[in-house]
């Protein structure tokens, strides 16, 4: 067995035989049904990439021209392209060594600085809750929209009680590879105002649906013989082809929808989801029993962990060294503020987060998904602890 942070590990067989059953027509409006009740949001759009949600979300508040929208400075290159897509600046909000959100202090800090900031995005890194009800307040205080970019944290409940999804102005889920609910891409916008209906969502190219239906059997196979080398062999070539979804792909300009059978795919993925939770925190609970408080972030009782993340001083090494032992963690969110590093150039970050910088450089994200059980949980914490102790 080899482990990953990513490569389709959050696919149970089920999901996998069940891909290539023919899915109604009538499944995205089950979905959409399903989230506007579960949510209680009176409209909800469908879309292909979270990063579609958000633009469109953002579109709907009706912000001044170049008007600045608040963000965690420690997050994704698809939110940077969400908010320019949707014709604002994003003002990125600095994290601390210790804690991946930023917090109510830095935003009022920041809307001193920066009159022309707008709007406020939360994103509850990793699944770790960012302070809702201070910064909450402090929206309040500016008379400023908060919304919520649910990306790592679908299932989280705050520790006010609230489910996340049901706060902000409005919030925007992602369905996409290696998500909390993953049928390899899809996201939705959720509001309490009706939503400008897209009448006809732009078309996804045949063989980008057809790589996306394949990922978890493509995936299956590369993870199952990655140490024979065959399967090292097969994601070369279907990165090479074209025939394996990348997570980076995609843009935020319009709005796309997702297929039948990925529609159905998230639905079902919402039936498993507090199971699912149940076994995230249970991983990560064993992590942060084993490893030492150096190496770990504040974090909370209601984080639901995406991925439980590490600091080391050099992350590489630490990664070469699991490599031996079959664990493969080399995909890190983030390796930069605004990651990946080669993406980075494409924004206008300019080391305004000089925190988020030294964290980016440290970070390593431990697996926490059905593919590590307790006794793998043992073993990486065990590599990790080895390496520290010869290393640090
Ligand atoms: C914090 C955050 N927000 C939004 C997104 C966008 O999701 P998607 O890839 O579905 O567009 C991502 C991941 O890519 C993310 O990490």
């Amino acid at each position: 067995v080899s482990w990953f942070n990513s490569l389709g590990s959050n696919y149970r067989s089920a999901t996998v035989r069940r891909v290539f059953w023919p899915a109604s027509r009538q499944e995205p409006e089950r979905l959409r049904a399903y989230l506007g009740d579960h949510y209680e949001r009176a409209a909800v759009q469908l879309t292909y990439k979270g990063r579609e949600a958000i633009t469109l979300g953002l579109k709907q508040l009706e912000l001044p021209k170049n008007s600045l929208v608040a963000i965690n400075g420690f997050t994704c290159y698809a939110v940077y392209e969400a908010i320019t897509a949707a014709g604002y600046k994003p003002c990125y909000l600095d994290i601390s060594k210790k804690e991946l959100n930023f917090t109510a202090a830095t935003l009022g800090k920041a809307l001193k600085a920066h009159p022309n900031i707008k709007a406020v995005m939360i994103q509850n890194t990793f699944g770790i809750p960012a302070d809702i009800a201070a910064i909450a307040k402090v929206c309040q205080a500016h008379n400023l929209p908060l919304v919520e970019d649910l990306a790592h944290s679908i299932g989280l409940q705050y520790e006010t009680g609230q489910e996340a999804g049901t706060l902000g102005v409005w919030a925007a889920l992602s369905f996409s590879q290696d998500k909390m609910i993953d049928a390899v891409s899809g996201g939705a916008l959720l509001a309490h105002k009706p939503i400008v209906q897209i009448k006809k969502p732009a078309a996804i190219a045949k063989k980008s649906r057809f790589a996306a239906r394949l990922y978890p059997w493509t995936t299956a196979i590369i993870r199952r013989t990655f140490r024979l080398g065959i399967g090292r062999g097969l994601l070369k070539f279907t990165k090479s082809t074209g025939l394996i979804p990348r997570p980076m792909n995609g843009s935020a300009v319009a709005v796309r929808t997702v297929s039948n059978w990925q529609a159905r795919e998230a639905r079902l993925a919402y039936e498993n989801l507090s199971a699912l939770i149940k076994h995230r925190q249970k991983i990560a609970a064993i992590y942060e029993r084993l490893l030492p408080a150096e190496a770990k972030f504040s974090t909370s009782p209601q984080a639901v962990y995406l991925r439980y993340p590490i600091m080391v001083s050099e992350p590489h090494r630490l990664i070469k060294y699991l490599k031996q032992f079959n664990i493969y963690l080399s995909d890190i969110w983030y390796d930069a503020a605004i990651g990946p590093k080669h993406y980075t150039h494409l924004t206008d970050y300019d080391g305004q987060c000089p925190q988020a910088d030294y964290v980016a450089s440290r970070i390593i994200n431990l697996p926490t998904h059905w593919q590590v059980d307790e006794a793998t949980a043992k073993l990486i914490s065990g590599k990790v602890l080895e390496w520290l102790k010869l290393n640090q």
